[in-house]
Parts: C-alpha cells; sequence; structure tokens
C-alpha cells in the first residue's frame, strides 16, 4: 500500500488556494481572479462615486435648484459598450475553460469510478481495483497524461471533487458522468465527495496519488493481494471495500449484523425462514444483497456484483471463516 492510514490533507500553495495540480488549473484561477478583481475595481469606483455624489451635489439650501439635464448621449453609450464588452470576454474566457473540461482528449486513461455510501472504488483498465477511505490505497493516476473518469453512482448523488484539479462533477445512480484531468505535480492529494449523502458524507474521501509515468507502469503491473494467502487478502479486503462500516468483528450491533463467530451460524431471514452461513451465503449476499436480509435489519447494504472478482470473493470468505 502506498498511502498511510490518515485523512488525506490538501498541498496549498498561497493563503487563498490550494496548489494548482492539474494542466487546467491555471486557466480555472485566471478566470476566477480575472472576474474577483474586476468585482472589486467596480466596487471601490462605484462606492467612491456615490460618495462624491452624495457630498457634492447635496441640497444644501431652498434656492438650490434640480438639474434640468434629462440625457447624455456621450455617457450613455459609453455605460452600455464597454459593460458588454466586458461581459462577452468573461463569457468567452468562461467557454474556452468550459470546452477544455468537457472534452477529454481521445488518448486519455480511462479509470471507472464507483461511489456508494459512503465508499469510492476505482477500477484500472488493467483489472486493478482500489477504494477510499482511511485503509484504501486511494486513486492513483500517472503524473503528465490525461486520465478520464467515467462515474457511477450505487445509491444516492455523490460528488466528485479534487480541488487541487479545479474539477467537480456530481456522480448519479443510473447513468454515467464523465471528468478528465491532467495531473501536474507528483504526490499526494484529497479527493472530498460534497453532495451531502448521509451519515457519513464527512467520510467519504480518498487520497489521490500522482505517480510519475514509470512508477505508474509499475504499479498498474502488479496486484499484491493475490500473491497473499486469501485469508490474509481477505482481511485487506474486507478494510479497503470499508465492510466494517456495517458490520462489526467484535459482537456490537453497528448498520448489519456482527461477524463475530458468522462461520456456520444459523441466522432467521426478514421472511421467517432460517439460513446458514456458509459459502455460499456469503457469496449471494454480496452480488445480491437484498435476497436474504437478516431478521430485524434494514436492507441498506449496496450490491459488489461487478466490484469484487471471484478470487476476491474467495479471500473474503476464506478470511471470514476466521473471524470468532
Ligand atoms: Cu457521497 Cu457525500
Amino acid at each position: 500500500m502506498i498511502s498511510d492510514p490518515k485523512e488525506p490533507s490538501i498541498n496549498i500553495d498561497s493563503f487563498w488556494m490550494p496548489r494548482q495540480g492539474s494542466s487546467i488549473a491555471k486557466e480555472i484561477d485566471f478566470a476566477f481572479w480575472g472576474v474577483y478583481w474586476l468585482d472589486i475595481v467596480m466596487f471601490v469606483a462605484l462606492m467612491a462615486a456615490m460618495a462624491w455624489f452624495m457630498y457634492r451635489y447635496k441640497r444644501r439650501t431652498d434656492k438650490d435648484k434640480v438639474s434640468d439635464v434629462t440625457h447624455n448621449m456621450k455617457l450613455e453609450i459609453a455605460w452600455t459598450i464597454i459593460p458588454t464588452v466586458i461581459v462577452i470576454g468573461l463569457f468567452g474566457l468562461g467557454l474556452r475553460g468550459y470546452l477544455q473540461a468537457a472534452v477529454a482528449p481521445a488518448e486519455a486513461y480511462e479509470i471507472r469510478v464507483v461511489a456508494q455510501t459512503w465508499a469510492w472504488t476505482f477500477m484500472y483498465p488493467n483489472g486493478r481495483v482500489t477504494t477510499g477511505g482511511l485503509d484504501g490505497e486511494g486513486l492513483v493516476v500517472p503524473k503528465g497524461r490525461p486520465v478520464k473518469l467515467i462515474m457511477s453512482s450505487q445509491d444516492v448523488v455523490h460528488s466528485f471533487w479534487v480541488a487541487e484539479f479545479r474539477v467537480k462533477q456530481d456522480v448519479v445512480p443510473g447513468t454515467y458522468t464523465t471528468l478528465w484531468f491532467e495531473p501536474t505535480e507528483v504526490g499526494d492529494t484529497a479527493l472530498q465527495c460534497t453532495e451531502y449523502c448521509g451519515k457519513d458524507h464527512s467520510n467519504m474521501f480518498a487520497t489521490v496519488h500522482v505517480l510519475d509515468e514509470a512508477k505508474f507502469k509499475e504499479w498498474t503491473e502488479k496486484n499484491p493481494g493475490e500473491e497473499l494467502p486469501p485469508a490474509v487478502w481477505g482481511k485487506q479486503l474486507f478494510a479497503q471495500r470499508t465492510c466494517n462500516t456495517c458490520h462489526s468483528l467484535d459482537g456490537s450491533r453497528i448498520q448489519g449484523p456482527s461477524f463475530k463467530g458468522l462461520w456456520g451460524r444459523t441466522e432467521t431471514i426478514s421472511d421467517g425462514s432460517s439460513v446458514k452461513v456458509d459459502e455460499n451465503y456469503i457469496r449471494e449476499s454480496l452480488l445480491e444483497p437484498q435476497k436474504k436480509i437478516v431478521q430485524g435489519y434494514p436492507g441498506v447494504m449496496p450490491t459488489f456484483k461487478g466490484l469484487l472478482k471471484d478470487k476476491e470473493i474467495d479471500a473474503l470468505i476464506a478470511y471470514l471463516k476466521t473471524v470468532q
């Protein structure tokens, strides 16, 4: 694993802004600061003019006459044309940035992103899978190469946000949304869900590791779990897939049944029938969790269909057998 078990943090370059970590960051910041300074100049100029007019044209005596000027063509043309040009310029700036952000280069490296309450899963073209959270390896991307994310949600609306990359996109159930960026700085930064999605929304984060091209190639070529004994790999998967969010190992009740002494026990199902916990029940519960829900628990477990490979399910089963 590359990451330390701690919450990821954002690299701060200036007092106001996170580091510019992607190729588009400069453009986004330029547009932001352009509008920001324009606002400040306009505000100061307007307030100064207002104060001056209040002082200069105050009605001091009853004999002060109201001006009979009704219009000024030059002035009116000026205050129409100048703001129009400014606004069109801002639109052009925004459109250029938007088009750059909307269309991913054809040669982009594609990563599937799956969001669920409250975890991120990342799937790479070579079959590697990583997850977010404290124990997950996080999102691993190459420096200097465009990366395209194809994202979907298993349940509610989430939102993918990496401040250093200046990119943000909603992740929605029932459809795919995409996002692309080209990292420009090697190192770690933070990905955070920015759509309120329930109790543990604030824990729905992941570390983003930007590796240089050689290290990234090395990383994509190995899947370290497969070389471990199944029960050991299963224990890692249990943590990485954040099973522990809902299933305790010490008998305490969280969202789902505790896994203490799980193997071989007989569970009562919501329809009153019973089932013995064996390989097939665990497999079915991972792939079709709503089919046999243990009585007294809400059916809130998301499916892991397509997210866990058969080898990984085998490893999880091997691990659960060892939980006493
Ligand atoms: Cu997912 Cu907030």
